[in-house]
């Protein structure tokens, strides 16, 4: 027989991201109501919260998705997809992350969905971000910052972005669920204003998003250890 032999490493993470996924459940069914309108990410962390979240759709009115993945996966369990245009509030967004700090900045967008995230999470009233522990950093900028571009600006953003000492990679046969593509950002570690960085990659012509959540940080982190879940909060 032939066994897949999933590194220990990566065993444990997901047995990490599915403990808190389960945290992150528990939180959000404990906020709505049957009229809420749950904001759902993107990643395997937000797909365990999803696989979750499923069987308790008739608690909750229905869910804005930050990507056509997210839509598929919570529809196929029946859960009603809102157009973001028709919707006045949501009450919570939950979402994983590629970096968290301790002043609940992050950076997204590993998995490319940053912009309808960032979009997401500024409509939310409430940010719940949930991650293993390999997520949490002293400084961010150690994960490849990934910012979406308009097609035909790629190589004008990519200069730009060499001035300010980031070394931009463009990924390959990726296009974003706007038609976009991504430029993933190395070497920007440590990234000591996460919200300076933030406002002067956006002023960049023909970014569309960047994926430091620095502006609209999240409000709550779950993160999963091996000894348990820890909560990070503003004091
Ligand atoms: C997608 C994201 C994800 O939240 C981030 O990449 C974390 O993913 P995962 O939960 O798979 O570790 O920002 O754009």
């Amino acid at each position: 027989f032939l066994t897949m032999v999933l590194p220990m490493s990566l065993l444990t993470q997901n047995v990490l991201k599915k403990a808190v996924a389960k945290a992150a459940l528990d939180y959000v069914l404990n906020k709505v109501s049957s009229d809420s309108i749950i904001g759902i990410g993107t990643g395997s962390t937000t797909n365990f919260f999803i696989n979750l979240l499923g069987p308790h759709k008739n608690k909750f009115k229905g869910a804005v998705a930050s990507s056509l993945a997210s839509a598929n996966k919570l529809e196929s369990y029946g859960i009603e997809i809102l157009d973001l245009n028709s919707v006045h509030e949501i009450e919570i967004y939950v979402d994983g992350a590629d970096e968290v700090n301790q002043t609940l900045e992050l950076i997204k967008g590993g998995g490319g969905a940053l912009t309808r995230e960032k979009i997401t999470a500024a409509v939310a009233s409430e940010f719940l971000c949930m991650v293993d522990d390999t997520k949490l950093v002293t400084s961010l900028g150690q994960f490849p910052l990934p910012i979406e571009v308009i097609p035909m600006a790629r190589s004008y953003v990519a200069r730009k972005i060499l001035e300010i000492g980031g070394d931009p990679v463009y990924r390959q046969g990726y296009v974003t669920d706007n038609g976009n593509n991504i430029l993933d950002i190395h070497h920007l570690y440590p990234i000591k204003s996460a919200r300076e960085i933030e406002e002067k990659i956006n002023h960049i012509a023909g970014v569309v998003a960047n994926g430091i959540f620095s502006i609209r940080h999240a409000d709550v982190v779950l993160i999963g250890t091996t000894d348990g879940i820890k909560t990070i909060k503003p004091n």
